[in-house]
């Protein structure tokens, strides 16, 4: 799929992708809740997980994980590599999820940056869960509000 006016490029992928999903996240997540290309393989052969890649030529820069079921759809995690953020390919990602039924996710209450991605996709509070982390940590319930 070509995104107009965008120097990216968003891609469906299969399972065979999760070791590149793997090491993104570990680039992206370093230091946090790493996950690795045994635990993408694990979603991504469940019902309803899509990963969707956003690519710069052959690079791959970024992606997104969802899981549909009926009609709610969970963003599992987004990563954007750090050296390519800013230039809407994480709003491009979330914008592709959207209109997949009721979409939600979890951020932690600290995560600034994706909170303001969210709020500009329209995601709106919807619960609080607390300790929701490995470390102990808080995390928002998101939900789209187009829904
Ligand atoms: C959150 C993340 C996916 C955003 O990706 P991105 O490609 O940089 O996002 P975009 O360029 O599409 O930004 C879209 C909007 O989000 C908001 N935003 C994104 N990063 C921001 C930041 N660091 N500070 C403030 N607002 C930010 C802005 O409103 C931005 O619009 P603008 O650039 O027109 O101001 C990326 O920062 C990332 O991978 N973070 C680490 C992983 C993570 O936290 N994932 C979410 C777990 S729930």
């Amino acid at each position: 799929m070509n995104s107009p006016e965008k120097d990216f490029q968003l891609r469906v992928m299969g399972i065979e992708c999760a070791p590149l999903l793997a090491a993104l996240h570990e680039v992206t997540f370093r230091g946090g809740e790493v996950w690795d290309a045994t635990s993408f393989a694990a979603l991504l052969s469940g019902p309803g997980t899509e990963a969707m890649l956003a690519v710069i030529d052959t690079v791959p820069v970024g992606f997104i994980l969802a899981r549909t079921i009926l009609d709610e759809t969970e963003i599992l995690t987004i990563a954007v590599h750090p050296d390519f953020r800013r230039r809407g390919i994480g709003h491009a990602l979330v914008q592709n999820v959207l209109g997949k039924g009721k979409v939600f996710l979890e951020v932690a209450v600290c995560n600034n940056q994706a909170a303001a991605l969210y709020e500009k996709c329209g995601f709106v509070k919807a619960g609080l869960r607390r300790g929701y982390y490995r470390d102990g940590s808080d995390a928002l319930v998101l939900v789209s509000s187009d829904v």
